[in-house]
């Protein structure tokens, strides 16, 4: 039987076209379908308890065919004693995101927080804790090879000034930290597409110049490092900077690198009016368009599903309603953003170019 087709007129939110909706308030045609046909994975971070949430595993399912584990891949969770890895749980959302014939990016293999104490409470020699670190990757990455394609081998190793971040890795092992962990990746799986993932990198600055000196430096040394992770943990009161964006972009893909917007969120103040969810909604529906006018850009993950299981509230005080789905799973203006650029792109009407085009 044909599903009963309404149409959403958007009262609030005049940049955005009418969309067609099921009475349910999911698009008729989902959103990852869509994204589909502009070579792009729609997808968010998650644990397996959401999972269980039937409405949660609905929502997520049925718009979105990427899955980036929120918190069970890292090291504090997958590899709790030095002798033992805890794969459950990564396992069940593997099985989930196979089952659904979604990709998984798995996250992450170097990371100066949630460590186990085990890791962190010892003096480590450099080759021992080379040693360490080898182990560790080679095990979890080669423990998923064939089935996660996409890994952010390090995270956030720079400061806002562009320094390195005095994390346990750099203090032991000095900056070739990031080297090994890409090579360990890539020995344990040569297929697999590796990440350096970060915030506060998306636009230009010293933070940014400091990845793209890094990156450079390992493309060119043969290092396999694939792409750069731009996290996008936003700001609904900030707009975003679209030319320094463009540049980033444009010098990073240079370099034949791959870039992915890795857990997009745009935070709100709690009192803020109905209105601020307009203001986010062109950052949702902006950052897609890069996406969509970008070949190298192929991956756009929001940092979870619903509002209410986001991060966002719990880290910044004052902050929430981060994502495309409210807390009782109604698509936001977020969501109509981000589906009207892949709509229009569908149609070949898309017609966005960023500032700087090179
Ligand atoms: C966050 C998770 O969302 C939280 O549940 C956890 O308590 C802390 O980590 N950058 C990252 C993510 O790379 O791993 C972080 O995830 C958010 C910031």
């Amino acid at each position: 039987m044909k599903k009963t087709i309404t149409t959403l007129f958007v009262a609030t939110c005049s940049f955005i076209p009418p969309i067609a909706v099921q009475a349910s308030e999911l698009p008729a045609i989902s959103l990852k379908s869509l994204a589909k046909q502009s070579n792009i994975y729609v997808g968010a971070a998650l644990e397996t308890r959401h999972l269980k949430e039937p409405e949660f595993a609905k929502t997520f399912s049925s718009q979105f065919n990427q899955l980036t584990p929120e918190n069970e891949m890292k090291w504090v969770n997958i590899h709790p004693q030095r002798d033992r890895f805890d794969f459950s749980k990564g396992d069940e959302l593997v099985a989930f995101a196979q089952q659904h014939n979604m990709q998984v990016k798995g996250h992450t293999l170097v990371w100066h927080i949630q460590n186990p104490d085990w890791l962190t409470q010892k003096e480590w020699t450099a080759p021992e804790l080379e040693k360490v670190l080898e182990e560790h990757i080679k095990t979890v990455v080669g423990h998923y090879k064939g089935k996660v394609k996409y890994w952010d081998v390090v995270n956030e190793s720079f400061n806002e000034n562009g320094s390195y971040r005095e994390t346990l890795w750099y203090k032991v092992l000095g900056e070739r930290y990031l080297e090994l962990a890409f090579k360990f990746a890539h020995e344990a799986d040569p297929e697999a597409i590796l990440f350096y993932n970060d915030y506060n990198n998306e636009g230009m600055g010293a933070k940014s110049n400091a990845i793209y000196r890094k990156v450079k430096g390992m493309v060119e040394e043969g290092v396999p490092i694939h792409g750069v992770g731009f996290q996008l943990h936003l700001m609904g009161e900030h707009a975003l900077s679209e030319q320094d964006l463009a540049r980033n972009i444009n010098r990073l893909k240079h370099l034949g690198l791959k870039i992915h917007f890795t857990e997009i969120d745009v935070r709100i103040r709690d009192n803020a009016s109905h209105f601020s969810l307009d203001a986010q909604a062109r950052i949702f529906g902006r950052l897609m368009d890069f996406a969509i006018y970008y070949p190298e850009i192929d991956m756009y993950t929001t940092w979870g599903v619903t509002d209410k299981y986001s991060w966002v509230p719990g880290w910044f005080t004052g902050y929430g309603r981060a994502l495309m789905f409210d807390e009782n799973y109604q698509a936001k203006n977020a969501f109509k953003a981000v589906y009207s650029s892949l709509l229009s792109a569908s149609k070949g009407e898309f017609s966005y170019q960023p500032p700087i085009s090179q």
